[in-house]
């Protein structure tokens, strides 16, 4: 008999704050800000690493300055395997710890440390570690979207596209897992895998906000249109998709799929990439009940804050030595586990 079961912790409140307003560039301001980028890229044997959800020049100028665009799997990969001494990380805050975890030797710069998670913010360190130890009885499995100190009381850390297999694999050895911090990707997981699971009670203030209700009518109105949904939105979102999966999930989703048009839950900078790769197709933000489906976190990254970053080495990101050690652990496990599944 398999269970999910909410945990009976009080997680602290996240509001986002409003997606900033976006830098308003001719185009030649834009190249001109590229080109800057470049230079300090070069003079600070330095890579660009950007997230799909930042914003289009961004992701554009990663690609062409020789950086990547990624999910946060990826993202992390990237940074091992480049042999820049510096790593600048387009995402929220998460993404550049995962980063400096696994990349000790390298600085590692980010454009806002403004920039956080409502997961992460969801699961503080201080009542995460005690409710493991209250449950020493299972194996803890964390999302990548927590802080360093959470992940270093993990016994594995997953991103979306691996989690789900992950957990099979777990369930197969009869483990009972203490998934932390999103709910409803944890929700998802536990659906698909019959595991048994305890589910920290976090979210994504931006794939909640998707809303069923109008999502069904918009389906109805576009009978042609396939339905993409991230699984951090909630269950009867999710039970309205044609394909459920990561970030990277339904990029492949939109370019290999034969429809005209996707309804995409999920955050509308995934578009310039889609845009890229199906540029015949034509792609619909899900009917979203805040701010338009924008995580304003990953909105803070801009090319201005890049150049100011370069130039004044603000903004690094640090790990405790010890603490990263320990978080190093749950993060090979997953990347060991993906390297053999290939
Ligand atoms: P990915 O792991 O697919 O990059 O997603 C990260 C994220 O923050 C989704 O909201
Ligand atoms: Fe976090 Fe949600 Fe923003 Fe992703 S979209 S970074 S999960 S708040």
């Amino acid at each position: 008999m398999t269970t999910a079961q909410l945990a009976p912790v009080q997680i602290p409140s996240c509001q986002m704050p409003p997606v900033p307003v976006f830098p308003q560039r001719t185009a030649e301001e834009t190249a001109r800000l590229k080109e800057r980028i470049r230079d300090l890229l070069r003079q600070e044997n330095a890579v660009l690493v950007a997230h799909y959800y930042t914003e289009a020049a961004l992701q554009e100028l990663a690609e062409e300055s020789g950086g990547c665009v990624a999910d946060s799997l990826e993202m992390a990969r990237f940074g091992m395997s480049h042999p820049a001494s510096t790593l600048v990380v387009a995402g929220v805050r998460f993404m550049g710890e995962t980063s400096k975890i696994l990349n000790n030797e390298k600085r590692v710069l980010m454009p806002d440390p403004a920039a956080t998670c409502s997961m992460d913010e969801h699961c503080p360190a201080e009542l995460f570690v005690p409710f493991c130890d209250a449950h020493s009885d299972h194996t803890v499995v964390v999302y990548a979207n927590t802080s360093a100190a959470v992940k270093a009381r993990a016994d594995w850390m997953v991103t979306s596209g691996i989690a789900l297999a992950v957990v099979q694999h777990l369930a197969a050895q009869g483990k009972k897992i203490l998934w932390a911090p999103d709910q409803h990707l944890g929700g998802y997981v536990q659906r698909e895998s019959g595991a048994d699971m305890l589910l920290w009670p976090g979210s994504c203030v931006v794939h909640t906000s998707f809303d069923a209700e109008a999502l069904k009518r918009m389906k109805a109105e576009h009978p042609e249109a396939a339905v993409l949904v991230h699984p951090e939105s909630s269950k009867e979102v999710v039970a309205l998709a044609d394909v459920v999966g990561s970030t990277t999930a339904m990029i492949r989703a939109a370019e290999k799929m034969p429809n005209p048009e996707f309804i995409v839950a999920t955050e509308p900078g995934i578009f310039s990439k889609m845009r890229q790769l199906a540029p015949e197709k034509r792609f619909l933000s899900a009917p979203s009940v805040e701010q338009d489906g924008f995580c304003a976190w990953m909105k803070m990254n801009t090319l201005e804050k890049v150049v100011t970053v370069l130039e004044s080495g603000a903004n690094e990101i640090r790990v405790a030595p010890e603490v990263a050690a320990r978080a190093r652990i749950p993060i090979q496990r997953m990347l060991d586990f993906a390297a053999r599944a290939r």
